[in-house]
């Protein structure tokens, strides 16, 4: 049993209630006695150490907290820590199985998809929960589902590749080969 509460914030006065929460995180069962105020992103960030997910605005905008809940797309900074009881949150560290990269994260490396890096662990979550749901996306459905993540040094044209290399990938079909086709069509209707 962790309480998150003290790691985050100064001592809990005695009058602030602490509420138990389980969650499972990347697919361990985490417990902990915390703030019903404690956002999900803190809760992962300073409670579990799971650094990988960024906070950029906490205003909902920017989308680098993203996580799945229960394999839907969440912003982590709005989302309370309490909210999260009983459910299934994957972060950006449980994309991989072992030294196994997930599609995305090998499509995002094959595609240059990233410079710093900030806000590429919530734009491959977005990318994850698209896929699942839709394994042959277009770039319009791509975009869509990325609009509530924003990149502000690499652009969102190798990101859309990167996707559209992991959904060919999902498929069995040649990622490099779905990509030519994608970036020949777009030379097409630039002339
Ligand atoms: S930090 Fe959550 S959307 Fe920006
Ligand atoms: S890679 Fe730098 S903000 Fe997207």
């Amino acid at each position: 049993m962790t309480s998150l509460f003290e790691e985050i914030s100064d001592p809990t006065p005695d009058d602030v209630p602490v509420n138990r929460v389980a969650i499972t995180v990347n697919g361990q069962k985490r417990t902990a006695d915390v703030e019903p105020r404690l956002l999900l992103a803190h809760f992962l960030r300073q409670g579990l150490k799971l650094t990988g997910t960024h906070t950029g605005c906490d205003t909902t905008n920017c989308g680098a907290c993203t996580v799945l809940m229960d394999g839907k797309p969440v912003k982590s900074c709005t989302v309370l820590a309490v909210q999260a009881e009983g459910r299934e949150v994957v972060t950006v560290e449980g994309m991989a199985s072992g030294s196994e990269l997930d599609s995305v994260q090998e499509g995002f490396k094959d595609e240059h998809a990233l410079q710093c890096g900030f806000c590429t662990p919530g734009m491959m979550l977005a990318a994850r929960a698209l896929l699942n749901e839709n394994p042959d996306p277009t770039e319009d459905e791509v975009r869509f589902a990325l609009s509530g993540n924003l990149c502000r040094c690499t652009g969102y044209q190798n990101i859309v590749k990167a996707v559209l290399w992991a959904a060919a990938k999902d498929r069995g079909e040649d990622p490099t080969q779905a990509v030519e086709k994608y970036t020949a069509k777009q030379k097409g209707a630039n002339q």
